[in-house]
């Protein structure tokens, strides 16, 4: 776990006001966040109908997590399942669940519930690779 959330504290939130961090919760009574989670300056956060995330979350920033769409009528709670990422620009709609150790890359608009493990991206977000194949990636990409 990396050292800057050693001394890990919860934000004040308040319903449309950002936080010390930037980013901002509309119906905060609806939100849940766990610890040591990390979010981007100028995420939108839409808890109408629950918004709960999960420990060590990482959220880029200008993400923007729905769980109501007006212009499609959806709603639902979002779960953001711990330990997963999400790349900056990206969009949760509604009723969706992103599983844990999950990432999703930059820009992704993500309309169906993700399984645990997995790397996705793009609009919709497709799958990529597993989150295994994605280390081995990374260990070969620092070995050269
Ligand atoms: C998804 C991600 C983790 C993949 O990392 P990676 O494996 O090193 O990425 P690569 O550049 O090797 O791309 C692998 C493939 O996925 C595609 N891809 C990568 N990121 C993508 C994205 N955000 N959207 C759509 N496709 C993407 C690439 O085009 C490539 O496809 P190809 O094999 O057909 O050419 C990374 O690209 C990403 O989006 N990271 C988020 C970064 C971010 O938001 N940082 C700020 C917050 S801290």
């Amino acid at each position: 776990m990396n050292n800057r959330f050693k001394n890990w504290q919860l934000p004040k939130i308040e319903h449309g006001k950002l936080t010390k961090w930037n980013w901002v919760v509309y119906r905060p009574e609806n939100f849940k966040l766990g610890k040591k989670t990390d979010i981007g300056a100028f995420t939108a956060i839409f808890a109408h109908h629950g918004v709960t995330i999960e420990d060590e979350v990482q959220i880029g920033s200008h993400c923007t997590l729905y769980s109501a769409s007006t212009i499609d009528d959806k709603q639902g709670l979002v779960v953001l399942k711990k330990n997963c990422r999400i790349g900056s620009h990206s969009i949760v709609m509604p009723g969706i669940t992103v599983g844990e150790n999950t990432i999703v890359g930059a820009q992704s608009f993500v309309n169906k519930d993700l399984p645990p493990n997995e790397v996705w991206a793009g609009s919709p977000a497709r799958f990529l690779m597993t989150t295994e194949e994605y280390s081995e990636k990374l260990r070969k990409r620092r070995k050269k």
